[in-house]
C-alpha cells in the first residue's frame, strides 16, 4: 500500500524518534492485538499515578487512530502532556484515512520544497525541518481542555485561532471547518480522545 510506504520513510528521516511509528505500523499490519490499558513499567515510576489511566495510555488503544498516535509519541512536548495526570486535554485524533487522504505528508511544508528543493527533508536540517511540521500538524489537534463545552472558543496548542464545536444534524462538528466527530472512544482522568473524519488546519 502506497501511504505505508510513504510513512516508513518518515522513519528514515528522524530515525530513532520515529522508530515506534514504524512499530505501530508493523503491529497494525500483522493485526497485532491491541496495546494494554496501561503501561506498568510506567505507572511504576510515579506512586502518585498508579491506577490512574491517562491519555497517553489510550492513545494507540484505537487502530483506527494510530498513524496519529504515533506522531504524538514524536512530538516530546504533547507526549508529556498526554502522560501528564494534572493536565487536561481534548486530543482531536484524525481517523487514518483522514490523514492518508492529505495531499502531502504532516512534515512537509510546500515552502519548504520552495526554499531548498527536492532534498527539503535531506540530513540533518531537513529532519528538523520535518520534526517541525509535524510538530505544528500535532500541536493543532490538542485543545488544552477538557471538559469542553459546546461553543466554548478555545485556541489548540499551536495557537493561531480560535476552535470551537457544535452539534449539527446529531452529530458533533469542529468549528471552523465543520470537521465531523466520529467517536469518543476513550475518556480517562486527564482528558478524552475525540476521533474526527478530517484534520484541523495546520499551515
Ligand atoms: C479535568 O478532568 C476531570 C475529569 O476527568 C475533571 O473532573 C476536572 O474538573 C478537570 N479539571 C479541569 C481543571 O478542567
Amino acid at each position: 500500500m502506497r501511504p505505508i510506504t510513504a510513512y516508513l520513510s518518515l522513519a528514515t528521516l528522524t530515525s530513532a524518534a520515529s522508530l515506534r511509528t514504524l512499530n505501530i505500523f508493523r503491529s497494525s499490519a500483522n493485526d497485532a492485538p491491541q496495546a494494554p490499558l496501561m503501561d506498568p513499567a510506567k505507572s511504576n515510576q510515579d506512586p502518585t499515578q498508579q491506577g490512574e489511566v491517562v491519555l497517553s495510555d489510550v492513545m494507540s488503544r484505537d487502530k483506527s487512530i494510530n498513524i496519529f498516535a504515533g506522531f504524538t509519541r514524536d512530538v516530546e512536548c504533547v507526549e508529556t502532556r498526554l502522560d501528564n495526570a494534572k493536565v487536561n486535554t481534548t486530543v482531536l485524533a484524525p481517523l487514518n484515512s483522514a490523514v492518508e487522504k492529505l495531499p502531502r505528508k504532516p512534515w512537509e511544508d510546500p515552502r519548504d520544497y520552495g526554499a531548498f528543493g527536492a532534498d527539503a527533508y535531506e540530513g540533518k536540517d531537513g529532519e528538523d525541518r520535518a520534526k517541525g511540521n509535524l510538530r505544528r500538524f500535532v500541536e493543532a489537534h490538542i485543545v488544552p481542555r477538557s471538559p469542553w463545552k459546546e461553543g466554548e472558543k478555545v485556541q489548540t496548542v499551536k495557537g493561531g485561532g480560535d476552535i470551537w464545536w457544535e452539534e449539527k444534524g446529531g452529530k458533533k462538528v469542529i468549528q471552523p471547518g465543520d470537521i465531523e466527530v466520529d467517536d469518543i472512544p476513550s475518556s480517562v482522568s486527564n482528558g478524552e480522545v475525540w476521533v474526527i473524519k478530517g484534520v484541523i488546519n495546520y499551515t
